[in-house]
C-alpha cells in the first residue's frame, strides 16, 4: 500500500461525506453484477477447527443494560482468572454474531455495517482461556467456531511490543484484533467505503464493551498499534486485509 499524503484539509475532508457525491454508483462491482467477496474469510483446509458453544449452553448471567451502559469504562488491569469458553462465546456472538443469513450478501450480526457488508475478521490472542493453548485463532463467525490460526513464542511480549508498549496488551487474557477486508465494504460503495468501515468499527468495539460488563470482565479500545508487527503477527499481507482494532479482555476485580 503506497503512503498517500495526508494533510488536516484531507483528513476532515474524510470525515465529511462529500465523497458520495463524487463515486459513480453504477460501476461499483455490485452494480455491475460482480458477486460479493465471502463474508467469511476461506480457511486452510487442514485447520483445526473449535466449535464454539451454543447460546442455549452459555450459563452467562442476565446483565442489566442501563447497568452495563453505566460502569463500561475502559480497564488497563486484568486480574490472573482465565476466561471459561462459553464467555469467549459470548463476547465473540456479542460482537460479531451472526443472527441470520439472508442471501450471500445480506449476512445480518449482533452490530450495523453500513449496508451489510461487515468488512471484520476477528483473530483472537488467547492467552488465558479455560481449555486453550495460547496461540492466535480466528472468528468464524459463518460456523459459529474458532480456528487455530499459528503458535506464537512469548505472545506477551509480541502484544506488548505491537501496541507500541502497551503492557496491559501483554497481560491480558485474550486480546481481540480486528482485521478490516476492504473489498467486502468496496464491492457496494467503491472509494466511500473508508469512512463508513472506520464507522462500523466502533459498533464492534462498544458491544465487547457492554458484553465484558456481563461477565466480570473489562476492555480498553486500542487505536494505537504498529502496524506491521500486528499484520505479521496476525499473518495478515497489510493491503488486502490489516488490523484496524484492537481490545485486550481479562477479568476485573469490580464484578457485576
Ligand atoms: C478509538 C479509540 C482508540 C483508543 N486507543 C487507546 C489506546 O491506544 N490506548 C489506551 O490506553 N486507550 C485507548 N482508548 C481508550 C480511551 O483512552 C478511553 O476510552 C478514554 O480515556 C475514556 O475513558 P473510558 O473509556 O473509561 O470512558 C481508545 C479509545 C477509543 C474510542
Amino acid at each position: 500500500m503506497n503512503k498517500p499524503t495526508i494533510t488536516t484539509e484531507s483528513g476532515r475532508y474524510f470525515l465529511t461525506d462529500r465523497i458520495r457525491e463524487e463515486v459513480d454508483f453504477r460501476t461499483t462491482p455490485q452494480s455491475r453484477g460482480v458477486r460479493p467477496p465471502p463474508i467469511q474469510k476461506p480457511v486452510p483446509p487442514d485447520s483445526v477447527i473449535i466449535e464454539l458453544p451454543g447460546q442455549e449452553s452459555w450459563g452467562i448471567p442476565p446483565c442489566d443494560l442501563h447497568t452495563a451502559i453505566a460502569n463500561r469504562e475502559s480497564h488497563r488491569q486484568f486480574t490472573p482468572e482465565p476466561l471459561s469458553l462459553e464467555e469467549l462465546a459470548f463476547l465473540l456472538w456479542a460482537t460479531q454474531g451472526v443472527r441470520e443469513e439472508i442471501h450471500e450478501a445480506a449476512v445480518l450480526r449482533t452490530v450495523p455495517s453500513a449496508g451489510c457488508r461487515h468488512p471484520f475478521e476477528t483473530y483472537l490472542a488467547v492467552q488465558r482461556v479455560q481449555n486453550f493453548v495460547p496461540g492466535i485463532y480466528q472468528y468464524l463467525p459463518l460456523d459459529n467456531a474458532i480456528v487455530f490460526v499459528r503458535d506464537v513464542e512469548n505472545l506477551p511480549a509480541h502484544l506488548t511490543a505491537a501496541t507500541h508498549g502497551q503492557r496491559f496488551t501483554g497481560q491480558a487474557a485474550v486480546t481481540f484484533l480486528w482485521t478490516a477486508i476492504p473489498e467486502r465494504t468496496e464491492w457496494r460503495y467503491a472509494e466511500a467505503s473508508y469512512k463508513v468501515i472506520a464507522l462500523d468499527a466502533g459498533h464492534v468495539c462498544q458491544n465487547l464493551y457492554l458484553a465484558c460488563e456481563a461477565i466480570g470482565a473489562g476492555t480498553c479500545a486500542i487505536a494505537a498499534y504498529n502496524q506491521t508487527l500486528v499484520d505479521s503477527l496476525l499473518g495478515v499481507d497489510g493491503d488486502e486485509e490489516f488490523c484496524v482494532y484492537i481490545a485486550p479482555v481479562g477479568k476485573v476485580s469490580r464484578h457485576p
